[in-house]
């Protein structure tokens, strides 16, 4: 049995974890033991009473359930995203998340905006450190609000944390018989970031003498991705490069309406998201491309011992694009729901077959 919190969120993260909703109901009702609990944390509930994400609340879902769906988190009544921050930082944080899995994979070709690139050619995996460096929170102002202000943002890199991100992409590599594991750092500039990582990497690496692993800056890295994708399996980067070349990647495959991912603690609870945010001026509009949620969501079942429903799921986005019955930013005729029902009719399809 899994038990999954949900957590609509704001804007567009409330449609689209609608449409997730309505395609993890079509797997319970085929008798996959699941059981959802919404939970209203977001901006609305921030504005009303202060309240963000309690730490109580975050024990809760460490105890009690295996995975937490969140739709997104950003409002423009909220301009210094605290609440965004305390609900999306600090579930990563907190519950220690440290793997952010964000797959780069091209369902259909017309769907990449580069010129002849098959299937084939933009399947790989970025894993992202999900805990240190800028996002570490540490640092501080000065001076604050005079000309004389500075600002301080400190990168935490710890060889704990480098290690086990490094060491999550080498053993992805080797579960899944991958050949090459890609670390992208900037130690050409970012001496003490880029030294640790560089060793760390190197000492991992030599323990599996069986996969290809090489190292590339990531200004060098983002070009690779466009000019060549097909070189890549798996990449291992920091949390702020990671974000960076994950919105890229999205455009890849797709688009952020596409790009799902899942912040991971191995054996643990965890979260799992659009790539995408709170997109504000679409919300409520029927507009939004579900299926970033929709294959978050098979991610998720993935994670929770049920990776032919994550296949399935897959199989059912790329047959709705074929048929145009995907929102209109891939191209297609339908709303949100719209887009959903389509899923949903498939899967069903699929499980009477
Ligand atoms: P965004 O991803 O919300 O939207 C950027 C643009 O991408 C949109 O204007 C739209 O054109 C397109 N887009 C994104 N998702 C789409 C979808 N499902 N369907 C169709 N088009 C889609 O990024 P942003 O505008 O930079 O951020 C908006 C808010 O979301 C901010 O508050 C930001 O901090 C927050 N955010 C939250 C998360 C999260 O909760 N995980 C992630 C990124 C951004
Ligand atoms: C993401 C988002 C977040 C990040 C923001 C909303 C803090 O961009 O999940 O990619 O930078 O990690
Ligand atoms: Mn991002």
């Amino acid at each position: 049995m899994a038990r999954i919190a949900v957590i609509p969120g704001d804007g567009i993260g409330v449609d689209v974890t609608q449409e997730a909703l309505k395609v993890l109901e079509v797997v319970r009702s085929a008798g996959v033991d699941l059981t959802f609990d919404e939970f209203d944390y977001g901006a609305e509930k921030y504005l009303a009473t202060g309240i963000t994400l309690p730490d109580e609340e975050i024990e809760n879902f460490r105890d009690n359930y295996q995975a937490i769906f969140l739709g997104a988190v950003g409002d423009p009544r909220v301009p210094d995203m605290k609440h965004a921050a305390d609900i999306l930082l600090g579930l990563r944080f907190k519950l220690d998340l440290y793997v952010n899995y964000r797959p780069i994979r091209l369902l259909d070709e017309n769907l990449c905006p580069l010129k002849d690139k098959t299937c084939e050619d933009v399947n790989f995996v970025v894993f992202r450190e999900n805990t240190e460096e800028m996002y570490a929170g540490v640092g501080g102002h000065l001076k604050k609000g005079t000309h004389d202000e500075v600002a301080i943002q400190t990168a935490v890199n710890t060889w704990k944390g480098v290690d086990r991100i490094i060491r999550h992409a080498f053993e992805y590599a080797t579960k899944h018989d991958l050949t090459k594991v890609t670390m992208s750092d900037k130690s050409n500039a970012m001496r003490f970031q880029g030294d640790l990582w560089d060793r760390v990497f190197e000492e991992v690496a030599a323990e599996y003498p069986d996969i290809e692993s090489n190292i590339l800056y990531i200004d060098a890295l983002v070009m690779q991705m466009v000019k060549r994708p097909q070189q890549f399996e798996v990449i291992v980067t920091s949390n702020m490069f990671g974000d960076i070349c994950t919105d890229l990647g999205a455009q890849l495959q797709g688009g952020l309406g596409l790009a799902g991912s899942g912040n991971l603690h191995p054996g643990r609870t965890s979260l799992f998201e659009p790539v995408h945010g709170s997109a504000p001026k679409y919300a409520g509009k029927d507009i939004a491309n579900p299926l970033a949620a929709i294959l978050t969501a098979g991610i998720m079942l993935g994670e929770l011992g049920y990776p032919e429903w994550e296949n399935k799921i897959e199989t059912a986005v790329r047959e709705a694009y074929r048929e145009g019955n995907v929102t209109r930013d891939m191209g297609g005729r339908l709303g949100t729901a719209g887009t959903g029902d389509t899923i949903c009719q498939k899967l069903e399809k699929m499980i009477s077959e």
